[in-house]
This record gives structure tokens, C-alpha cells and sequence, in this order.
């Protein structure tokens, strides 16, 4: 059965009543206004302690009795087939326990897996590795993207082109509305490659049981993992289960079984033993997926007012061996243009596979077009915050502007003087968008313990972001108890399932099944709570950890009172994520302010400060969301300053891979960071709360860029903007 509810969406100034059709055995939606009293409510991680005290156990951490240690071998050569493998020498090594060719056909990138093998120590392993002969036949390669482009390349595929067909959007008349244009800029922009750097590696231990499967791992996805070992050795997915307690980071790179998950299982099967195969920094770098480089080619064209008339990208990228390297979203996207032409092509090279990077293809697309406008701007003599409001779509984005250059001080910073002795002053804006929504699939499991204590169970896991602390938070608010007495169970298997962490999507997926089951909860206990109050259960309220009669607050009983007239131990109810309701909107804004200081004899570039303004529903968390804000702008100014993939073309090796040697930003580099949330009651949901990892990302880097041309008065279009590129820039002036 369904019931109909009215509900208040939009934001502060463009409110309405919409009536949505809900199922009835889902909770009353939270409306515009809800009072709470732990939602909203600046939180630290209830997991911090443990995290801060090396206490929380990742992948890493696990020991099991008779453990082996796991090592890859990989390939020297960026492209070259194998004719043999030998494991005879590496097998008879003392201390090694099984070893296994992976090795296919042939290599085309260094750094792809040959071989492995599982010792009792890492380094037994790791010398077993030096004794594998791989009798290699190297054939001709190509590292670098342009070269990669040429008609005389050597093929990266033997079955195709290294460069793909074409993607296109196109919307209106490009060449009419470059007609029409006042002025147009025609420029091109490269971003370069970028690797995920997650603090901790990918890697797992698995432990076999008969043909029962355990595996502890580095994973965004629990049950993608589940799925993908259950395909691999023909086994029932409930004879596989996967655990991820705590996650070091993914950003994307950590959907699936990965090689290290597939070959640590086959090992500990061979072996008949548990291996734990964590990878080195080396190969997180090479092997386990990156950001594609760019090269976008943009034309755009306004009006006098600064109303755009036309957008033309031509744009090329590369992910390695890998796909994906579109970056035109933001093009269609972010602003307002009439006439739109978006052509994207895959160039492949022998290199690592591209894998999702938090907003695949939004930091370099963003980059690109922000820049563009700001020359354009400055062409027309138009102020490029105005420039930006007369073509942006969204109302909810008009309201962060006003309170983004409000609080970072837009227009006299603008307009301030950038000289400042050597030192050049800069500022930039830049818009956001994403689409944070969750999806149905996930369900929840809450339960009340006779001694009071609740948890809540759910197939989810915490990639970093506070995805225990929100959950544990909305089943408090929604139970009405404290938040030290609810735990979030996640991260296994063995719970109800949930989505994988991406497309910042975990919590507005997670957050509607926890507080339906929450509510299922609540009724259950209301229901054993009625006739020790002399009440109705729908009479009966719960708050601040007592159940009260509602019309007479002094008939009351202590929830640590009514969990002991649990029969049994516990109570439990489940709730799912029904499917979304179709309220306000789905779309996020949001928009970065950025200042830089410039030092033009040196070229160093220091951003000092950014504003963020972002919109993701009812935020759960205050403080992990700016957890979130400062995460999403610090990995900007990695993208904007610092990091760079290179490549040896003589010998197809990345020549950085460490944390030495690609560049990332530290304690220094990391701006002051002020953020501001605007409430927006999007009606999707039982929460209304959405996801902010992508959101808060993809304008960070755009507006560093669009500061640095403002400070030294000359295009910049090359990403990493290092102190040669910079000062190259300003002598090109
Ligand atoms: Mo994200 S790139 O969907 O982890």
C-alpha cells in the first residue's frame, strides 16, 4: 500500500509543496525545517580514536595463523610477448609455498603481471620473483599520447587503432553561433595523467575453508568483490565472503577483484594456506588504474553581455591500455550555451588502464572550460564572477555565488592590486555540479540489545569519508536515542547489501534504508513499550533516550528500561532503500573561490585560500562534509600544482613512482579552506541527504588555474602548473 505526502522542497527563497506517493511502510520523509537533534550537529568520526590510536584494523593489519606473504611479478617491458614462462627455480626456492603464471599472451604495459608467487616471508617472495624465467619477445611501443597519434605509431593493439572512434554531443549550431559571437577564444589545454594515490595500497588476504572463501580487502565494493571471486572460481556467492572494515582511500580505483585479489586467493588455494598480497607504492602507481591525461581543444564564443553563443571541444585523451578518458560532461553541464559541439576520442598508449578517478573526467574538463571563460571574460572587459552568473542554469547555484563572493570577498579582491613586490596576487571562481544521488538496492538491518545498545547493520563500506559516523547518526536521530549508544556494523558480506561506494553515492543510499529499519525498529519497541505505559504504540514518542506517552510526558520509561523487556536478546527489524521519489531535483551546484600568491621570480605558486559553497541536501555531518570540502580541494591543488604520471618514452617506465617523486601536496601547500553549505530539500528520499565526494572535487583545480592567469595577467593551459610552466607563461607575455 502507498500513501501520499505533502512535502516542502527547494531552497531558502524558491520553496513549493509537492506531493509525492510514498510506500506506506516508509517513514514520513524529513521535511524542509525538520528539527533534529543529532543530525546536523557537528560530529567527529566515532571511529577517530581508533583510527588516530593504530587501532582500527585495514587489510593491511590482518595476520591469521600460518599466514604466506604474496608477491607479483611485472613486466619490464611496456609491450612485448611472452614465449614462456619458468616457475621450476622459483617453486623449489626454500620458503615458498605456490607460485602461478598470469602471464596471457603478452604485456602491454610495464608493470602489468607475469607471474606470482606466496613465500612464508615477503622477501623469500620477493627473491622467488628474481629466480621466474619469462623469455620475453619486446615489440615496438608508444608512451606519450601525441606520438601515440600518429598514422605510423606502433599499434598498441594489434586488433585496432591506438585511436578510437569519436564520441559526440551535439546540441543547437555551432558555426551560426560563433557568428553571432562578440568575441571567441580558440586555445588548447592539457591536463596531465593523475594516480590515485590512496594512502593505503590496494591488496587483500585470503583464507580458504574447503570451498568457503574468505577475503579481507582494500575495496569500494564488498559485493562487487564477492561477485567477481565467486564468478572466478565457479563458487555460490554465499560461499564467498569479503570483509572491509576500514578503507585507506579508493577514489575509484577500488571497484571489483582487482589482479592482486584474484592471484592472493588462487594462491592461498594452491598453497592451501591464507596469503595476505599487499602492493608496493610502486605498483599502486603503475598498475591500479589513474586519471587520463587531456589535451582539449576549445572554442567559445559570447555575446557582448558575456551570454554565451558557442562551445566547441575537440578533445583527445588518454588512459593507458584503458579507456574512459572523456572529459565534455562539465561542457554540457555547468552552464547555460545554446549551441554546443563536444567530440571525444580514446587514444591508447602502453601505459597502466585508466580507472574511475573521483568525477572521472570532471577536473580536467572543468579546468579547461573555466580557463576559457576567464580569457574570454577578459576579452568582453566582463567581471568573470558576472560572466559565470549570466549563464548559469541553476537557481540554487545563483544563491552560492551571492554567499561564495560575499564571504570570500569577490569584488574587492577582484579588483585589488596584484603587485605586492615580487609577489602577484590572484584570484578565480569556478563552478560545480554532480548528481549525488543514491540508488534503491541497499537494505538495512537495525537492532536493540537488552542492554540498550542498538546497531545497525548494513552491507556498506567506509571509503574515508564518515560513512560509519552518519549511518550510526541518522539511526540515532530516527530511534530517538543517543548516538553513543548505536554502533554501525559494516563493511562484510555477511550483512545486508549495499551499493559500492562510488558516485558519491553512499550515503544517500545507505541513509534512507538505515532510518527505514530504524523506524521498523522503533515500532517494534513502541509495541513492547505500550502496555507498560498504559498507551497506544502510536501514542507513544521516543526522545532523547525515553519513550514517553505523547499527550502525558510524565508517563515515561527509559529506553535502557524497555530494550530489558526484550524478550530473548535482541530485536531486530530491516528496512531497504525504496525507489526514489522524484522530488525537487536531482542536481548538485556549488562553487570554489580561490586566491594565489604568485612569485614571479621563482614561478612557485602558493594558494592561500579557497571559499566553497556546496549544496548536498540535509547534511548529516557538518563536520564530515567539510572533512569532505577539504579532502576534494586539497586533492585540486595536487592536481593543479603538482602531480604529473612521467613516463621514460626510451623505456616505457614511469620514472616517479613514489611518494618522493610524485609531487603531492603536504601540510604546507594546503590552503585556509572555509566552506558553506546550503540546505536544499530535494524530496528524492526518506533523508533527502546526498553525496558530496565529487561535488566538492571538481572546480577545485579550475579555480587555482583560473588564479594563477589572474595574478600573472597571462593564459596558463597546461596542468601541473610547475614553477617553468609559470614562469614560462609570464615570460611569454
Ligand atoms: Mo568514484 S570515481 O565513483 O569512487
Amino acid at each position: 500500500m502507498a500513501r501520499r505526502v505533502t512535502l516542502r522542497l527547494g531552497f531558502e527563497g524558491g520553496l513549493r509543496d509537492v506531493v509525492v506517493t510514498i510506500p506506506d511502510d516508509e517513514p514520513a520523509p524529513w521535511q524542509w525545517g525538520e528539527k533534529f537533534s543529532v543530525v546536523g550537529v557537528d560530529t567527529p568520526r566515532l571511529d577517530g580514536p581508533l583510527k588516530a590510536a593504530g587501532r582500527a584494523p585495514y587489510t593491511y593489519d590482518i595476520q591469521l595463523p600460518g599466514m604466506l606473504h604474496g608477491a607479483i611479478l611485472r613486466s619490464p617491458y611496456p609491450h612485448a610477448r611472452i614465449r614462456s614462462v619458468d616457475l621450476g627455480v622459483a617453486r623449489r626456492l626454500d620458503g615458498v609455498r605456490a607460485a602461478l603464471d598470469r602471464s596471457g599472451a603478452a604485456v602491454r604495459f610495464a608493470g602489468q603481471e607475469v607471474a606470482a608467487v606466496a613465500a612464508v616471508t615477503l622477501e623469500i617472495a620477493r627473491d622467488a620473483l628474481r629466480l621466474v624465467k619469462v623469455d620475453y619477445a619486446p615489440m615496438p611501443f608508444v608512451t606519450a599520447m601525441e606520438d601515440a597519434m600518429r598514422p605510423d605509431a606502433p599499434a598498441v593493439f594489434e586488433s585496432g587503432a591506438n585511436v578510437g572512434a569519436p564520441h559526440i554531443n551535439e546540441i543547437g549550431n555551432v558555426a551560426a553561433g560563433f557568428e553571432t559571437a562578440a568575441a571567441s577564444v580558440d586555445a588548447v589545454y592539457t591536463t596531465p595523467v593523475q594516480t590515485h594515490v590512496s594512502l593505503e595500497t590496494h591488496g587483500a588476504v585470503a583464507s580458504w575453508n574447503g570451498d568457503e572463501l574468505t577475503v579481507w580487502c582494500s575495496t569500494q565494493g564488498i559485493f562487487g568483490v564477492r561477485d567477481d571471486l565467486a564468478v572466478h572460481f565457479s563458487l555460490p556467492p554465499e560461499n564467498v565472503r569479503v570483509i572491509t572494515a576500514y578503507l585507506g582511500g579508493g577514489f575509484g580505483s577500488k571497484f571489483g577483484a582487482g589482479h592482486e585479489v584474484i592471484i592472493a586467493a588462487e594462491l592461498a588455494r594452491m598453497a592451501r594456506a591464507p596469503v595476505k598480497l599487499m602492493l608496493s607504492r610502486a605498483e599502486e602507481h603503475v598498475a591500479t588504474g589513474n586519471r587520463p591525461c587531456s589535451q582539449q581543444h576549445v572554442r567559445i564564443g559570447a555575446a557582448r553581455d558575456g551570454a554565451l553563443t558557442a562551445i566547441e571541444l575537440e578533445q583527445h585523451g588518454s588512459g593507458g591500455i584503458g579507456g574512459g578518458s572523456g572529459s565534455a560532461v562539465p561542457y554540457l553541464a555547468l552552464y547555460r550555451c545554446p549551441n554546443l559541439r563536444t567530440r571525444e576520442r580514446n587514444v591508447y598508449i602502453n601505459a597502466g588502464p585508466a580507472s574511475p578517478m573521483r568525477a572521472p573526467g570532471w577536473p580536467q574538463g572543468c579546468f579547461a572550460l573555466e580557463l576559457a571563460i576567464d580569457e574570454l571574460a577578459r576579452k568582453l572587459n566582463l567581471d568573470r564572477l558576472e560572466m559565470r552568473r549570466r549563464n548559469n542554469p541553476s537557481p540554487v547555484r545563483a544563491l552560492e555565488y551571492d554567499i561564495g563572493a560575499r564571504a570570500f570577498g569577490w569584488d574587492q579582491r577582484a579588483r585589488a592590486p596584484k603587485a605586492r613586490g615580487p609577489i602577484r596576487r590572484g584570484v578565480g571562481v569556478a563552478s560545480a555540479a554532480w548528481h549525488g544521488i543514491g540508488a534503491s538496492g541497499p537494505q538495512a538491518q537495525c537492532v536493540a540489545f537488552r542492554d540498550g545498545r542498538v546497531a545497525v547493520r548494513i552491507g556498506t563500506q567506509d571509503v574515508g569519508t564518515g560513512t560509519r559516523t552518519i549511518i550510526a547518526m541518522v539511526a540515532a536521530e530516527e530511534l530517538g536515542v543517543p548516538l553513543q549508544s548505536v554502533t554501525a556494523e559494516i563493511g562484510d558480506t555477511r550483512y545486508l547489501f549495499s551499493l559500492p561506494s562510488g558516485g558519491s553515492m553512499t550515503a544517500p543510499s545507505t541513509t534512507p534504508a538505515v532510518r527505514q529499519a530504524a523506524a521498523h525498529l522503533k515500532g517494534k519497541l513502541l509495541r513492547l513499550a505500550a502496555p507498560a505505559l498504559g498507551a497506544a504504540p502510536e501514542d507513544l514518542v521516543i526522545s532523547d533516550g525515553v519513550v514517553r506517552v505523547r499527550a502525558e510526558p510524565d508517563r515515561a520509561i527509559e529506553f535502557a528500561d524497555l530494550c530489558r523487556r526484550i524478550p530473548g536478546d535482541s530485536l531486530a527489524a530491516d528496512g531497504e532503500h525504496v525507489p526514489n521519489y522524484g522530488g525537487y531535483s536531482t542536481a548538485q551546484a556549488g562553487c570554489q573561490f580561490a586566491g594565489v600568491e604568485v612569485d614571479i621570480e621563482t614561478g612557485i605558486v602558493r594558494v592561500t585560500d579557497f571559499v566553497a559553497v556546496h549544496d548536498a541536501g540535509v547534511i548529516v555531518d557538518p563536520l564530515t562534509a567539510r572533512s569532505q570540502v577539504n579532502g576534494g580541494i586539497i586533492m585540486g591543488v595536487g592536481f593543479a600544482l603538482f602531480e604529473d604520471r612521467l613516463i621514460d618514452p626510451q623505456t616505457g617506465l614511469m620514472v616517479n613512482p613514489t611518494m618522493d617523486d610524485y609531487k603531492l601536496p603536504g601540510v604546507l601547500d594546503t590552503p585556509e579552506i572555509r566552506a558553506y553549505f546550503v540546505e536544499v530539500a530535494n524530496g528524492i528520499t526518506n533523508t533527502g541527504v546526498l553525496g558530496m565526494g565529487e561535488a566538492v572535487h571538481v572546480a577545485a583545480t579550475a579555480a587555482i588555474g583560473c588564479a594563477v592567469a589572474d595574478a600573472i595577467g597571462a593564459p596558463v593551459r597546461d596542468l601541473p602548473l610547475t614553477p617553468d610552466r609559470v614562469l614560462a607563461a609570464i615570460g611569454g607575455v
